[in-house]
This record gives C-alpha cells, structure tokens and sequence, in this order.
C-alpha cells in the first residue's frame, strides 16, 4: 500500500478511524486539521493565517496547506500513509497527485465516510480533546472517567474553538460546496470506496479495514 485518503464532513469519525489504522495497519496518520492547529499553537506565521479562515468555519488557502502536508510527506517518504482532511478541494487532489508522482508513489483508494448531518452535529458538539496527547473523547458516547480530564494522560480536555453550532453548520456547507466535488474526482478515477460511518467505532474500523484489504 503506498497511500490513501479519508474523506468525509465535519465529525464522520475521521481523525478517530484514523488513529485506530494507525495502530492496527503501523501506517503513518496525516492530518492536515492537526498541522494547522499545530501551526497555530507554535504562533508560526501560517499558523496566524490559518486561524482566520478556521474560525470561521471556511477551508485555509489550497498553497497553505498544501506546504504543510508537503513537509509532512517529506519526513517519511517510504511509509505507507493515510491522510485525514486532505484534499479537500479538487485542486489539492491534482497537486497531491503531482507531489507523489515526482516520488513514483500514488493514491491507491479514497474512502469516503458517510454519517447523517444530525449526527454530524451530535458528534462534534460533544467531543473534546486532550491538550497534551491528543486523545478524543465524547461526553455522551464516549465520556471520560473523570470530567475535563483526559484518561489516558491527565491532561485537560478542551472543546475545539469551532465547534460551536455557528460554526459546524459553515463547516458542513463548505464541505458540500468544495469538497463533494473531490468525491467525484476520485469517483472518475475508480478509487472511491464509500463506507457507512454509522454504529460504533470499531463497527466501521472494520468495515474500514475490509475496504482497504481489497484495495490492496
Ligand atoms: P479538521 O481538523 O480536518 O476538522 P473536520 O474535517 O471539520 O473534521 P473533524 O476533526 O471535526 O471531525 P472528524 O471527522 O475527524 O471526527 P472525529 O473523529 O474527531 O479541519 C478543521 C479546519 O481546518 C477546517 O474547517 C479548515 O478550516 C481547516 N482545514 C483542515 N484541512 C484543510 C484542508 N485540506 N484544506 C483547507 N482547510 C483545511 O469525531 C468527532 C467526535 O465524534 C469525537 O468526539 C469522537 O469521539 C466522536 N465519534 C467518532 N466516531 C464515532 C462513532 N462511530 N460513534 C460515536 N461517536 C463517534
């Protein structure tokens, strides 16, 4: 497997299927969502831009973050990868395929996650995130031990800035907008592989993980 992509809306599981194939399949997780918010705490210039745009709910410029998956790409070359967030306009698909091909390596499937918009919105309104490792929980499906604070490490958890109601219905009108179009891009190209994002997360790894074993 050289590489693939995880597309969906705003809460259809993304970043948490991802880290589950990480751990399952050793493969190394990309998200662009990650590096902006990296970005941003580390007060680096493309952080400060980035923020504008995030906080509204509206994707960063194509060139932004097109350098910062690059750079990610860069450091481990040889590794079989998935990207979560990215592309998410047509234009990052063509330049990612650019990016790889100097490399000989390509896009072996797109995987598409399909939640309900309610439950898009349910998802995001309760998630919350540790500070220090990262780790996801929800406080209905997934609630941790102890309120505010993080199972795994200690650390507190935090609600994303843009996850406020404002905010999620921008997010789920961008992604209808400029992002469906990178559906049927892949869809064109025969890579697209739909998957039902509802039930729990280890229901849809494995739905997941069965898509993957016949794109391999
Ligand atoms: P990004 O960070 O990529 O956010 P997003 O696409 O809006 O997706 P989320 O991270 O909100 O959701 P997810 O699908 O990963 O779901 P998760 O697993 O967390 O992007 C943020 C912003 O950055 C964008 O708005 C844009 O401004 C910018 N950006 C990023 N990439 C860009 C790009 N390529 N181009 C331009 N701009 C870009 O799950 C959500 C919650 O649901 C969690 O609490 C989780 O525990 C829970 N959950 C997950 N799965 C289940 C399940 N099966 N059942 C019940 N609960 C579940």
């Amino acid at each position: 497997m050289s590489g693939l992509v995880l597309i969906g809306p705003p809460g259809a599981g993304k970043g948490t299927q991802a880290k589950i194939l990480q751990k399952r399949l050793g493969i190394d997780h990309i998200s662009s969502g990650d590096l902006l918010r990296a970005a941003i705490a580390t007060g680096t210039s493309k952080g400060r831009d980035a923020k504008r745009y995030m906080d509204r709910g509206e994707l960063v410029p194509d060139d932004l973050v097109v350098s910062l998956i690059e750079e990610r790409l860069i450091e481990d070359a040889a590794r079989a990868f998935l990207l979560d967030g990215f592309p998410r306009t047509v234009r990052q698909a063509e330049t990612l395929a650019d990016m790889l091909a100097r490399k000989g390596r390509s896009i072996d499937a797109a995987l598409s996650l399909d939640v309900p918009t309610d439950e898009l919105v349910a998802r995001l309104g309760g998630r919350r995130t540790c500070r220090t490792c990262g780790a996801m929980f929800h406080m209905v499906f997934d609630p941790p031990r102890s309120p505010g604070v993080c199972d795994r490490c200690g650390g507190e958890l935090y609600q994303r800035e843009d996850d406020n109601e404002e905010t999620i219905r921008a997010r789920l009108r961008v992604f209808e907008k400029q992002t469906q179009p990178v559906l049927e891009h892949y869809a064109k190209q025969g890579k697209l592989r739909a998957v039902d994002g509802r039930g729990t997360p280890s229901e849809v790894s494995e739905r997941v993980v069965a898509i993957i074993g016949d794109a391999r």
